[in-house]
């Protein structure tokens, strides 16, 4: 899905770089000021002895990163702000009004943003095969953020502020939220202290959960609607009534797609999924109104419009001889959406073509070109999953017929066995869990996440997890209501901001103050 490309995943909104948006406050995200760029000569490998990285290699690449000396004062800590699955540059926004900015400021801090490797300008290699792919790991990630405190060079700054001698503090949102987890967790010897924001520390195969704060805090009667309309698509599926999912098909414009999980994934676009999708989504919905979209909103007042024209609302009964009689309520407004405002971003118009919503064409996974949805894809198919999936029980938002192996087949088309590296016949779990799942921990590692957030059951404020207690060297916070690492997001003016992300922000500045007084 190329054009359509947009990555959001655990990404957080920055990564979506050719969406189109019905809010043009979204395109404030391209970020207007500079920092000063640098690039460190990186171990390409850090594990010599560990045979999953033979043959091996001594090169090292270029790792870009970018630092903000405007709140520095000599004694003060760094801020490392870990770039995750994006480019650096898209992370701009935390130094010039968010998390970073607030810490900085408050305590005369050094703000540094390093690229994760295989993302941005920091590729170790020009292509991504899978052997090439094969030091793209979290381990490795990690390790690029304990040797940088080690051997990072500022030269806006006299002396060295290198770790340990510096306390070095990492704030890291989403993916970048479990890496500063485990950096922490396993370099709490160099790096002084973290904040994991929003961070899927335990990884899962299939992430149904993504859709359940949309189940439960979305418009009811919008997201009834949509459990219905997909209990009617799924009821026909399983009794393979061909002729009339035809006509479900081309009751969306969607006649042109064959595969039954493609379509699937099209009409919940606007409902949204772990790994990639078009539009706006409940992740993109946010406090802060420079980032924010309400498309999600648009799109259920469009599913539950009382005011549709007759010609739509007849829609509800085109299929109703196919299920004893009753009708599809509001699938009329919703094929009108999808019609209006979804197929439209398919520029091209060939709806199956790899552009837009196919996925089967085996050649579109193999290019081995280096990029974004390359790179996070290849850490979903080895270690993280976080595939989409229906709920097993209950009501879902997305048909039954997206299982985990729609997302494993990309994974197969696209990482074939090399010459020293393949990837697992299903993502290794075990990986994750070694940094110890719900019960991670480490002295002056912070967890903050969000209660409405579609990533919170991977977090450490899961649903799954136990009962939280905090303290200041394991500090814990859920914020009601809040989204996707929302406190990212900062407008200059903390005071300003909504009451809980307000305590929020005043909570992160009260624990790394107390981290830093204790900082010999
Ligand atoms: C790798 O093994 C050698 C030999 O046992 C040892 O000297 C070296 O310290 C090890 N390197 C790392 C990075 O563990
Ligand atoms: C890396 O350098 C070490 C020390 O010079 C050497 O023993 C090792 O064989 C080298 N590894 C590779 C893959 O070239
Ligand atoms: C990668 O591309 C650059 C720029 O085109 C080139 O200079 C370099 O030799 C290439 N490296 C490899 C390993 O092919
Ligand atoms: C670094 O130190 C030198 C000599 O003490 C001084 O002239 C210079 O202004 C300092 N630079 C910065 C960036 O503090
Ligand atoms: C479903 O129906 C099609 C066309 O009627 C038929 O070719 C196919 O074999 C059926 N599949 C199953 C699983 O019954
Ligand atoms: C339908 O969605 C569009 C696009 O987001 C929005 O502009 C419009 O106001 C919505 N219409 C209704 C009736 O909610
Ligand atoms: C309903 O009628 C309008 C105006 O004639 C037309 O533009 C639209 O395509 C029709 N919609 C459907 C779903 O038939
Ligand atoms: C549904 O079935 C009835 C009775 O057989 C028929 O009159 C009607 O045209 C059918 N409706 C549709 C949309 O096929
Ligand atoms: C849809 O795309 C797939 C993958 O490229 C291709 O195999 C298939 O023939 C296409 N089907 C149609 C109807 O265009
Ligand atoms: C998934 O694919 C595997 C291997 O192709 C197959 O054995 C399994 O039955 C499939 N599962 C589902 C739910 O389709
Ligand atoms: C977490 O710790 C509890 C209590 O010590 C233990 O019962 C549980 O098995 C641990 N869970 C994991 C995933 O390690």
């Amino acid at each position: 899905m190329r054009l359509l490309s947009c990555l959001l995943a655990v990404a957080g909104i920055w990564n979506c770089a050719t969406a189109k948006s019905t809010n043009a406050a979204l395109n404030k995200r391209q970020a207007t000021s500079s920092f000063p760029a640098y690039t460190i000569d990186m171990p390409i490998d850090h594990f010599p002895n560990s045979s999953r990285y033979a043959p091996h290699t001594n090169a090292t690449f270029k790792q870009h990163y970018y630092v903000d000396y405007s709140y520095y004062k000599p004694g003060g800590p760094v801020y490392l702000y870990i770039g995750g699955e994006t480019s650096g540059r898209s992370r701009f926004p935390a130094l010039e009004t968010g998390i970073i900015q607030i810490l900085m400021e408050a305590t005369n801090g050094l703000g540094v943003i390093l690229e994760n490797r295989y993302y941005g300008q920091s590729y170790p290699f020009n292509t991504s095969t899978t052997d090439e792919l094969v030091y793209l790991t979290t381990e490795q990630t990690i390790a690029d953020n304990a040797y940088f405190a080690q051997h990072a060079t500022f030269p806006g700054i006299n002396g060295s502020l290198t770790a340990p001698d510096t306390p070095w503090i990492l704030y890291g949102g989403s993916l970048a939220g479990a890496q500063t987890a485990f950096s922490v967790k396993t370099y709490g010897d160099i790096l002084y202290g973290g904040i994991a924001s929003s961070g899927p520390v335990v990884a899962k195969l299939a992430y149904s959960e993504w859709y359940a704060p949309i189940q439960k805090f979305g418009p009811s009667d919008c997201i009834a609607s949509i459990n219905a309309i997909v209990d009617k698509m799924d009821l026909l599926v399983s009794q393979n009534q061909t002729q009339a999912i035809a006509e479900l098909k081309a009751i969306f414009g969607l006649e042109s797609i064959p595969d039954i999980r493609d379509f699937a994934v099209a009409i919940a676009a606007p409902i949204g999924n772990p790994m990639f999708y078009p539009t706006y989504t409940w992740q993109e919905l946010n406090w802060d109104p420079n980032y924010a979209s309400d498309d999600f909103w648009y799109f259920c007042t469009n599913v539950t419009n009382l005011d549709a024209p007759e010609n739509v609302t007849a829609v509800d009964y085109a299929l109703a001889n196919y299920t004893n009689g009753e009708a599809w309520a509001n699938l009329g407004n919703y094929a009108r959406y999808i019609q209006e405002f979804v197929i439209p971003l398919c520029t091209s118009g060939d709806l199956n073509s790899t552009s837009c919503f196919g996925t089967q064409d085996p050649a579109y996974w193999a290019d081995t070109t280096n990029g974004v949805l390359r790179s996070y894809l290849y850490s979903s198919c080895i270690e993280q999953g976080a595939y989409q999936a229906a709920p097993a029980y209950g009501p879902s938002l997305i048909s039954r017929v997206i299982d985990v192996n729609y997302t494993q087949q990309w994974c197969n088309w696209a990482y074939p066995a090399g010459k020293y590296n393949s990837i697992p016949p299903t993502p290794d779990l075990s990986i994750y869990a070694s940094y110890g799942a719900y019960n991670i921990s480490a002295d002056r590692l912070a967890f903050i996440d969000g209660s409405s957030d579609v990533w919170l059951d991977m977090c450490y404020h899961s649903n799954d997890a136990p009962e939280r207690t905090s303290s200041d060297l394991h500090p814990e916070l859920l914020i009601e209501g809040s989204g996707h690492h929302w406190d990212s997001y900062g407008i200059l003016d903390i005071d300003a901001e909504p009451q809980f992300i307000r305590n929020a922000h005043l909570w992160e500045i009260r624990t790394v103050k107390k981290w830093l007084r204790d900082f010999q």
